[in-house]
């Protein structure tokens, strides 16, 4: 097979060299496409064809199904580690030895405080304020309180960095549901996992001892590794864009918090429940709701169907339809948003709409089933979502600081007016 992709324009052939992956996956690399053209570039809304970098993080292969985090697969993953072993697996690329961990997990705590002035911020927001809103503006306004850039060429000043904003993001997650609850903004324990301490910070009542659910630990650990890292998805691609400039690793993710929110992205888990619990409200006829999805004329889709990559299956949404199913049976809760679910699931699996398109249940479908089980406020699930993001977009910001990434900076075909003479106010009459 040749090494060399060769592109014919105006008579004339272009050599590109073939990058190739190590699960052989090949890309044409067009770096000297404009020089060599004279000035052509390549058009690719929405990047389907194009990739930004090159990774050593994530692979996933869409047709076939597999997700691997640095080479480990996403089910052996969700089964046997946890969330903090994860994290650190793919900020460093290894998994973590015992002392590593220890280590790893006592740096974050002793981080795990914000600074109280942080409060008067969040008391600013009104109660009503979505969730995803006040979390990306807290993040961006911890670099009012901290160093607004790092130091990359430090690797001291790098970890520093990381461990950070690990302590800090989940206080900053529980407040924002605390506040929306109108419960003080209390601490954690630092005698408690990173994931225990999570929830407790989140529900605690103030006039009671909390005492962890395991099955909300167990059932929440998995949910925040499935959602470790995704390659270069928008909120990824935004981290990354937004650092390239330079920008501080806070900045960076709260850019990124803000791509998430979107309902076509990680915001797809709010809407998914609400769209279940309308259909619920609406009778349960999902056969009606499977009309307008294909219904051209009608803006419905199907939430948490289809993905952008994934034209198989979503090997995440096989995970936590698992655990959705044990964590209800364990609770004993018998929900009939997830029997609802489980009917849309069926029929659009058999639906020729949607096998042609190859649309399957993503992440989202049945993650909401297992926050709503665990008292989670559907509007913050999107927040749970960049709270197990937040490993994947720091060795992300990472990988493209390290690797000495130019500014991110596409081109455009411009389809505007030609040049043409100004005209004075009086001229245009
Ligand atoms: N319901 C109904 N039809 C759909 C759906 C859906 N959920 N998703 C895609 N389609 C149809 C489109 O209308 C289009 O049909 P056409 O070829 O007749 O025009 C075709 O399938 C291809 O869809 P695109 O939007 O072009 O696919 P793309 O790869 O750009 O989008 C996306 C992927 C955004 C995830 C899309 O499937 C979608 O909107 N899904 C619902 C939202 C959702 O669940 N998002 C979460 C994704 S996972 C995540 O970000 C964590």
């Amino acid at each position: 097979m040749s090494d060399k992709a060769i592109l014919e324009l105006h008579g004339q052939k272009h050599e590109f060299p073939i990058i190739k992956g190590t699960e052989d996956e090949i890309g044409i690399d067009i770096k000297s496409l404009r020089s060599i053209t004279g000035g052509a570039i390549t058009i690719d809304p929405g990047f389907k064809n194009t990739g930004a970098c090159e990774s050593g993080i994530t692979f996933l292969d869409g047709e076939k199904g597999i997700l691997r985090y640095r080479g480990y697969s996403i089910e052996e993953l969700a089964e046997k580690a946890d969330f903090l072993e994860v994290a650190f697996l793919l900020i460093y690329g290894e998994l973590p030895t015992k002392e590593e961990l220890d280590k790893f997990h006592s740096d974050i705590k002793s981080y795990a405080v914000v600074d109280d002035d942080i409060k008067k911020i969040l008391d600013a927001f009104p109660k009503s304020a979505h969730p995803m809103g006040v979390l990306s503006s807290l993040t961006s306004a911890l670099t009012a309180f901290n160093p607004s850039s790092v130091d990359v060429s430090s690797p001291d000043a790098m970890y520093n960095s990381i461990v950070k904003i690990m302590g800090k993001f989940p206080v900053l997650v529980a407040w924002t549901m605390r506040k929306k609850h109108g419960l003080p903004l209390d601490y954690g324990d630092s005698s408690l996992g990173y994931v225990e301490n999570v929830i407790k910070m989140m529900f605690k009542k103030p006039h009671e001892e909390y005492v962890n659910n395991p099955i909300f630990v167990n059932a929440l650990d998995k949910l925040l590794i499935l959602h470790g890292d995704h390659e270069q998805n928008c909120s990824t691609s935004t981290v990354r864009i937004v650092g390239s400039s330079h920008a501080g690793l806070f900045a960076s993710l709260s850019a990124g918090i803000s791509a998430l929110w979107g309902p076509l992205h990680g915001g797809a888990n709010q809407a998914v429940l609400e769209m279940l619990k309308g259909i619920q409200a609406d009778g349960g006829d999902t056969k009606k709701y499977m009309a307008k999805a294909k219904d051209k004329n009608d803006p419905f889709r199907l939430m948490g169907f289809g993905h952008r990559v994934y034209k198989n299956f979503d090997p995440r949404a096989k995970i936590i339809k698992a655990a959705a199913d044990e964590v209800l049976a364990d609770l004993g809760i018998e929900d009939p948003i997830l029997e609802i679910a489980k009917g849309l699931e069926q029929e659009a699996l058999k639906d020729e709409y949607f096998v042609k398109r190859k649309l399957y249940p993503n992440v989202d479908f049945y993650s909401g089933v297992i926050y709503r089980a665990m008292g989670i406020p559907s509007d913050m699930f999107t927040v749970m979502f960049a709270l197990g993001r937040l490993p994947g977009w720091i060795a992300q910001w990472v990988e493209m600081r390290l690797r000495k990434e130019p500014i991110g900076r596409p081109r455009q075909i411009y389809i505007g007016e030609n040049y043409r003479p100004f005209k004075t106010l009086e001229e245009r009459g």
